[in-house]
């Protein structure tokens, strides 16, 4: 059984001494290929992503990085030239692929589809190239092989060619776009993104919704005759609850929870978020809504604050590094408008920690969740998992979290400043005894396909397609 992913479960930092220092990665897939542990068969092929990696790999014995720095299991790092990666991750992957699938493009934030986006195509086909090589490489006859996300839509269909005997399957972490959307794409690009999707023997996504777009776009695109007998499956990935909460009573999370609780003060609720500094994220207008709030209900001034975790992602790219910026800003008025000595009305810090996105989690009141689109949201999932006293939800209907979680949260439309406000008051005047039977039942829900029957799931499905 073989794993391709651009990120791996391990990633090295040059340290001042210039020793490399490995860090395991957390996340669904880790998490979900950890219940299929050091098996001698299985093997993780991944893209070496800074200069950590990159010596890593160099020093690698064939390739495999050192088992005590992965936990036992087989992890292969591929040391694709850097500019080959930069040119496929941040040029195609996160600066157009990732814009198409969570419609992100408005004007003036405009698709590009000129000589430069195809040289960066090159370095797309070149990357997804290498991935379909090292795992025909690796794979034993017959072998399941699963292919993750948008930065690797071209492996499957490569590695077909490369080797008919295997089981191939493919798992979009993204929402799909719609054809109307998906259709701005150059004709020869989003033939050539589905074609290579529905080389594998089974295509699967978080939610039914984004299954059924991928279907829509291939009618669309390819016309009635689709060349393959690719078929469609859907996992809704889950919270992994026992980690979370074992995780979430270390004293390092104790200790972060200390410090936090002086910042918000005592007796004052918390509306956490955690998120990525991303566009599909919607950080700014969730920010607008908590101004909203505060101007629309003048009794919750002093009496709650805002915690807003933003962690920095992609920084290589203008576009992200602008809306980082942009979200520090809005935050920094809203502090200025409201805060008062004693109070500052939000919190926001944009450095990632994950023991402290856990303290949030723990003294969260409302927890919000509101993205433009997003494949799942396991934030929304992990809230609800990890709060002491039970949270309520404040929740996008764009977020696929939303077909599970949708019932029990204050669902909202991310564009809607105004309503989002309005279902922040709701969210936090909820009585106490509704909001831990609902923040129950977020719970139940959230962990109903916990990651390593997830990944179970996939390959079970797999091997009977
Ligand atoms: O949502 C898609 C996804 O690949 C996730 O699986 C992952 O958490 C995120 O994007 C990571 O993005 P990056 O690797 O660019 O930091």
């Amino acid at each position: 059984m073989l794993v391709a992913s651009n990120r791996g479960p391990v990633s090295y930092q040059v340290g001042e001494d210039g020793a490399l220092h490995a860090r395991r990665g957390g996340g669904g897939l880790v998490s979900g290929l950890s219940a299929i542990g050091s098996d001698a068969g299985s093997v993780w092929v991944c893209a070496a992503l800074g200069d950590g990696d990159r010596a890593a790999v160099r020093r690698a014995d064939g390739g495999l990085l050192p088992a005590e720095d992965t936990g036992g299991q087989r992890v292969r790092m591929l040391d694709i030239d850097a500019s080959v990666h930069a040119e496929a991750y941040n040029g195609i992957a996160n600066s157009v692929l990732w814009f198409v699938h969570h419609m992100l493009y408005q004007t003036p934030l405009e698709p590009v589809f000129d000589a430069e986006f195809r040289r960066q195509w090159g370095s797309y086909e070149a990357y997804n190239r290498a991935f379909a090589e090292a795992l025909a490489e690796e794979a034993a006859e017959g072998a399941a092989v699963l292919i993750q996300d948008y930065h690797l839509a071209l492996a499957p269909r490569m590695l077909r060619r490369l080797r008919p005997d295997l089981r191939i399957g493919h798992f979009s972490h993204t929402p799909w776009a719609p054809p109307d959307y998906f259709r701005l794409l150059p004709d020869d690009i989003a033939a050539e993104l589905l074609g290579g999707i529905l080389g594998a023997d089974r295509a699967a996504f978080l939610t039914q919704r984004w299954a059924d777009a991928f279907t829509a776009c291939c009618h669309a695109v390819l016309g009635p005759s689709i060349p393959s007998g690719t078929r469609i499956g859907v996992h809704g990935l889950g919270a992994d609850a026992d980690f979370l909460r074992e995780r979430a009573h270390r004293p390092d999370v104790d200790e972060r929870m200390a410090l936090l609780r002086e910042e918000i003060g005592p007796g004052r609720k918390a509306i956490v978020r955690v998120d990525r500094t991303e566009l599909s994220k919607n950080i700014v207008r969730g920010l607008l809504a908590y101004e909203q709030l505060l101007a629309d209900h003048p009794e919750w001034r002093e009496k709650v604050v805002h915690v807003a975790f933003a962690y920095p992602s992609r920084q290589d790219l203008a576009v992200y590094r602008d809306y980082t910026a942009e979200v520090r800003r809005v935050a920094q008025e809203i502090n200025e408008r409201y805060g008062v000595p004693g109070w500052t009305p939000v919190v926001l810090h944009v450095k990632d920690d994950f023991a402290r996105s856990l303290a949030a989690y723990r003294l969260a009141d409302v927890a919000l969740v509101n993205p433009i689109r997003d494949g799942m949201n396991l934030v929304a999932k992990e809230v609800p998992v990890v709060s002491d006293a039970g949270c309520a939800l404040v929740l996008s209907r764009e977020a696929g979290a939303y077909e599970e979680l949708g019932d029990d949260a204050f669902v909202v439309n991310p564009y809607d400043i105004a309503g989002t406000a309005r279902a922040l008051h709701e969210a936090l005047t909820l009585p106490g005894g509704e909001r831990a039977e609902r923040s129950k039942r977020l719970a139940a829900a959230a962990t109903a396909l916990p990651p390593a029957q997830w990944f179970l799931d996939q390959l079970g499905a797999l091997e009977a397609s």
